[in-house]
């Protein structure tokens, strides 16, 4: 037994200047000997509007209503009385615990910052006391799969994409070269242009090819006359006037930087179209035009006919059900749909969308949903429904690496963690890479390319 002994949390700055709430679990294991984990929580500024509830103060006085004190007070009161004890390793008897006693439907009640400050705390302690890199242990003791499959016991394991105990899986990352929407004070009205490299060797080569057509990026900016200011996720957001000039400019780059665009590199978008969705239509301010959701499919359609692009992420609002039919049936087969504010990392809504038939891939974010139980159970839920999903940050960030380490433990394949800029983006490729070395070391590191784009059970046979 290793005993969790005391919780601290305090208010810290992420990216944007904003308090983020962190937390350290202090935990003594039998032999008295203590070991501490620290966790930070992200804030979205693009928020889904079922996300379970972030808790802020209120107060004019102190960081523009932003402070966390009644969530650090609801750690110190509520949550350090009720876990105080327990074994840091019962991680889902942990998380329940905290849902319980919360008791609300969105964990309004102690805040999902509170609850999974320590959730990930908790997790990260108990790698501690292992002596495990948080990804290993998070691979043995993250999984409710405990069968031999699982880990990786089977015949024939090192020829497959890595299983729960086992990761050998790197993700493919979506690189966030240029910010539009609410994280850009420019015109454009989709949020986010990613490029992916499909086609790197390894997790290493990928960010370097990253970093070479950011840079090539900046420069073909600096060429125009336009702005190398960055956005919330490190990403440029020159004044452009439309989303096909950004596509256009971003191709050149690749191919300037010595990548061939669609085949090297592919392209992947966060339209984040809920942002625009006003009275049932989609208000595209950069391109001066209304259009319900049929014409905006074809839109979107359109830019995946004309350009080398593997993924779209929100194309569709997510009040917009009928919308999401209709961008499901035309592109599903195709390319991979992405839902983020559709989903919220929340299993039961994911189990829907499934049967449903929206969307075919899932964006995991950890503060969504506010425990790691609950998102281990929404990567779960995708899977099994044959959808891929996505390791993701948020646009406020804090130097924490977790989703590094969850995307390697629960071999996601896919990465979202911007651009190639900003320590609170780069430190996710950094950790990134210094794991895929110490795989490299053991049994070895796998990089998926294209594989992670295709339905779940299709990477795991690869
Ligand atoms: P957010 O943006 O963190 O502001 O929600 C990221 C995203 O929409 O994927
Ligand atoms: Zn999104």
């Amino acid at each position: 037994m290793s005993i969790i002994r005391d919780i601290v949390a305090r208010e810290i700055l992420d990216s944007r200047g904003h308090p983020a709430l962190e937390a350290d679990v202090l935990v003594q294991d039998a032999a008295g000997v203590e070991f501490r984990g620290r966790a930070a929580v992200p804030s979205g500024a693009s928020t889904g509007r079922r996300e379970a509830l972030e808790l802020r103060d209120g107060d004019p006085a102190r960081y523009q209503k932003r402070g966390l004190l009644k969530a650090v007070a609801n750690i110190r009161e509520t949550i350090l009385p009720a876990l105080g004890g327990m074994d840091v390793f019962d991680q889902a008897l942990i998380d329940e615990r905290m849902c319980e006693i919360d008791g609300s439907p969105n964990k309004s009640v102690l805040g999902a910052n509170a609850i999974l400050a320590v959730s990930l705390a908790c997790a990260k302690a108990a790698a501690e006391v292992e002596g495990l890199p948080l990804y290993r242990s998070l691979a043995r003791h993250g999984s409710d799969d405990r069968s031999p499959e699982s880990r990786g016991d089977s015949e024939g394991d090192s020829e497959s994409a890595g299983t729960a105990s086992n990761p050998k899986t790197m993700p493919v990352p979506m690189m966030n070269v240029l910010n539009g929407g609410a994280h850009a004070d420019n015109p454009l009205d989709i949020q986010e242009f990613m490029i992916v490299p499909v086609a790197a060797a390894d997790l290493r080569e990928a960010v370097r090819c990253g970093a070479e057509v950011f840079q090539t990026l900046k420069a073909a900016l600096t060429q125009r006359g336009l702005t190398t200011a960055v956005g919330d996720e490190g990403g440029f957001a020159p004044a452009l006037a439309s989303s096909q000039e950004a596509i256009e400019l971003i191709l050149e780059a690749i191919e300037q930087a010595g990548y061939a665009a669609g085949s090297d590199v592919h392209l992947a978008l966060d339209v984040a179209a809920s942002e625009f969705y006003e009275e049932g239509r989609y208000h595209l301010r950069g391109e001066g035009r209304i259009l319900d959701a049929g014409e905006f499919a074809a839109w979107l359609e359109n830019l995946a006919k004309n350009y080398p692009i593997v993924s779209i992420e929100d194309g569709m609002a997510e009040d917009d059900k009928e919308g999401w039919g209709i961008l499901s049936n035309r592109l599903g087969d195709r390319i991979q749909l992405v839902g983020d504010d559709l989903f919220v990392t929340c299993p039961a809504t994911i189990a829907r969308g499934i049967e449903e038939g929206i969307a075919n891939s899932v964006l995991i974010k950890l503060n969504q949903i506010g425990t790691l139980s609950e998102t281990l159970k929404a990567i779960e839920t995708a899977r099994s429904g044959g959808y891929t999903v996505i390791i993701s940050h948020r646009s406020g960030e804090t130097e924490d690496t977790v989703i590094a380490d969850l995307a390697v433990a629960t071999a996601a394949g896919q990465i979202k963690t911007g651009s190639l800029s900003r320590s609170d983006r780069v430190a996710k490729y950094n950790r990134l890479i210094r794991i895929e070395e110490d795989l490299a070391k053991a049994e070895g590191a796998y990089y998926p390319r294209m594989a992670a784009f295709a339905p779940r059970g299709a990477l795991e046979m690869r």
